[in-house]
């Protein structure tokens, strides 16, 4: 056995770099190139990234920039993309070029080090009409024993400019994806995520970079980024002593070494970038167009309005009140009913957050009839039926942890941590991942009605400690891919089931598991005014179609404003109609006849940022239909102060200049009539985009919607 590692090591390393020919590795959008070269010491460096360039010939004159993926332990300075230590103790990694190939759009480019059997693969898919690049990387080794690779990035870039403004997008629970701009200069900042299962509460995974000077919405250059792993997340952005600017994207290997068996293949996650050289508003029409067609859970299908009974009731109903709500959803006029969190547990049941987690039966008192019984009721008023779960956990006043106590991810030796009264069950262990796809499995069995689920993610973990597993810096990690492989199982048995993400609000939100989810509830706060930021902030990297959005009563704004604002994303109510007046009963009703009628434009269209919250106390923003024949456009006041400067224009971007458009104003309370001077007439695309519209006013919580139409 010894003498095989042994043979097959001396093959690995017999492939290994010396004497290649020098080699130029395109990757490419319609608009932006990545060129990738191989020096004469056979290592590979990074010499261009930037808009496409028009002549290859030029490439010859490109400097050599760079190495692509920085080893810890030679020659360089600063922060590597990987780091291992060899059977032998050696700390050290030398990668050379072997090969590359490119098949559908996807580069692999193999490198090893010829000291040492270990490989690794970097992976380039570039997707042309979208303009967007997919990284990641494959590491593998045949030594004799396991490795230990302590750093294992994604995808690492490197810029040369004269400036870095980077964006991040913070906050905490219900003051999510708050963005900040800051100049980078000599050092790192890291943005990163510690939290394990609701992983992102604190710190969204993604990141604007700005070249040369601030972002801006429509010059300039700039990069979006963002990372496809529902776990600890870390981006590092580190400027060197030369003005140089290296940024590393992947899992956060904080407490996270991973000990790499011979043979077996560490993937990293996706980085998922796009770069626009005429600032962020086409980088968010390309990463959304990407999302719609390549990645969101059906991307390009319509989505289901809805009512919740979540801030309608809280965990105060029974059956009786269900059906009265089911009643209220249809004089809505929405698709569905989404039952909300208290309708399981028997002997503890959940009348609160603090018991019932895990116990995935009906509560008999509340709810006689069971789940049958609502997903009847609510088919014969013509809605579909849709249920909350949070499988990932449990109260420990619960039959669940009676029952299954090595099952919860808990230091054996400290004080119990509780969060929201809860515990993360441990996903690593394959006997959890068939409990919780069973949690799915169950209810789809037994009510194949059941067309929709919310899945809910409430505590980040703390008090890291795996009962089943031997090797705890893998707990992350592995709690991760136990998610994915219970997300797969539930996809492939029922490939068509929308589903909604959620984490006590935006607490996760990434394109790999948006692989499962058709849409993500992106803060529990729906304050109009907040959920403008919100929205705002997140619209950067998910289309409109990806967040949930919905009317309740938090903030006590005008009914229009709230619902103007839960318009900009997937619209739903959370709200009982029975407090309603007639005239906002009838106003609800047209707001989701006009979600309807105008989706395509506002769930399938392209965005068009026309002015921020964070610029003053207003915003604006539009949407586009792909044609090009409608837009709609939201404006709204929110808090202006009556000594503030003057209230500037809105200018529309992305219209004809030589087309004529009407401008009509919708979503009016019943019997107002538009105060907006503009109403009813007609405009050329070039007025528009270049005069503007007089859209701002001094009113508080005002709100405008503007239906477009090209003539
Ligand atoms: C947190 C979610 O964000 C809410 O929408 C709601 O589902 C509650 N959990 C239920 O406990």
């Amino acid at each position: 056995m010894k003498r095989l590692t042994f043979l097959l090591a001396l093959l690995f390393v017999a492939g290994g770099a010396n004497g290649v020919a020098a080699q130029t590795i395109r990757i490419s959008t319609d608009a932006t190139d990545l060129i990738l070269r191989v020096a004469d010491n056979g290592r590979l460096y990074q010499s261009y990234l930037g808009a496409r360039l028009q002549h290859e010939a030029d490439f010859q004159h490109l400097p050599q920039g760079r190495e692509v993926y920085l080893t810890h332990g030679m020659e360089d300075y600063f922060e590597p993309a990987v780091r291992m230590t060899h059977n032998d103790g050696n700390p050290s990694l030398m990668l050379k070029y072997v090969s590359h190939e490119t098949t559908g759009g996807t580069t692999v480019i193999t490198m090893r080090d010829g000291q040492y059997p270990v490989e690794v693969r970097l992976f380039y898919t570039a997707y042309p009409r979208e303009n967007v690049i997919v990284a990641h990387t494959e590491i593998s080794h045949r030594q004799e024993k396991p490795v230990t690779i302590y750093n294992y990035a994604s995808s690492m870039l490197h810029f040369d400019r004269a400036e870095y403004y980077m964006t991040d997008f913070t906050g905490e629970w219900a003051a999510e994806v708050q963005m900040t701009e800051q100049q980078l200069h000599f050092g790192k900042r890291v943005v990163d995520s510690k939290l394990g299962s609701r992983a992102n509460m604190q710190a969204s995974p993604m990141f604007i970079l700005a070249l040369d000077g601030p972002a801006r919405e429509t010059v300039g250059d700039v990069m979006l980024g963002t990372i496809g792993w529902t776990g600890n997340f870390r981006f590092t952005f580190e400027v060197d002593h030369l003005g140089g600017l290296r940024v590393i994207s992947g899992i956060n290997p904080y407490g996270s070494e991973y000990t790499l068996a011979a043979g077996e293949v560490f993937r990293t996650p996706e980085f998922i970038f796009t770069l626009s050289d005429s600032g962020t508003g086409k980088a968010t029409r390309d990463l959304h167009d990407w999302a719609r067609r390549h990645r969101l859970k059906d991307g390009m299908g319509t989505r289901l309005t809805l009512l919740n009974n979540w801030e309608a009731t809280y965990f105060s109903f029974d059956e009786a009140k269900l059906v009265e709500l089911l009643d209220e959803a249809r004089k809505l006029g929405v698709d569905m009913f989404l039952l909300d969190d208290g309708w399981f547990g028997n002997e503890f049941p959940r009348s609160s957050d603090r018991q019932g987690l895990g116990d995935w039966e009906e509560t008999v008192e509340k709810l006689p009839g069971g789940i049958s019984k609502l997903v009847a009721e609510a088919t014969e008023r013509g809605l579909k039926f849709g249920i909350w779960i949070e499988p990932e956990m449990v109260n420990p006043r619960s039959e669940l942890f009676e029952r299954h106590p090595e099952w919860v991810i808990a230091l054996p030796n400290r004080d119990r941590h509780l969060f929201r009264s809860q515990m993360v069950l441990d996903l690593s262990n394959p006997a959890v991942q068939d409990f919780v796809f069973g949690i799915v499995d169950t209810l789809m069995t037994r009510h194949p009605g059941i067309a929709y689920f919310k899945w809910d993610c409430n505590r980040p973990m703390t008090n890291i400690f795996s009962p089943y597993l031997e090797n705890q810096s893998h707990l992350y990690i592995e709690y991760v891919r136990g998610l994915y492989n219970v997300l797969e199982r539930v996809a492939a048995k029922y490939p068509d089931l929308p589903m909604m993400l959620c984490a006590g609000g935006g607490g996760r939100s990434d394109y790999e598991v948006l692989r499962y989810f058709t849409e993500f509830w992106p803060s529990d706060n729906t304050d109009g005014v907040e959920r403008i930021f919100i929205q705002w902030g997140f619209g950067y990297f998910f289309p409109t179609k990806a967040l949930g959005a919905h009317v309740t009563s938090w903030g006590r704004q005008p009914l229009k404003f709230r619902t103007d604002v839960a318009m900009m994303g997937k619209l739903g109510f959370d709200i009982r109609i029975d407090g309603m007046s007639e005239d906002e009963l009838e106003f609800s009703r047209g707001a989701v006849q006009n979600f309807k009628r105008l989706q395509h434009v506002t769930l399938d269209g392209d965005l068009y940022r026309l002015f921020s919250p964070y610029d003053g106390d207003h915003a604006a923003l539009m949407y586009l239909s792909k044609p090009g024949d409608k837009a709609v456009l939201f404006a709204f006041d929110m808090h202006p102060r009556a000594g503030a400067r003057a209230l500037p224009s809105v200018r529309l971007q992305g219209l004809d200049p030589a087309r004529m458009y009407l401008i009509e104003e919708i979503n009016m309370m019943p019997g107002q009539r538009s105060t907006f001077a503009g109403n009813g007439k007609v405009f050329s695309g070039d007025y528009l985009m270049r005069v503007g519209l007089p859209l701002f006013g001094r009113a508080h919580l005002r709100s405008r919607v503007l239906e477009i139409t090209a003539q």
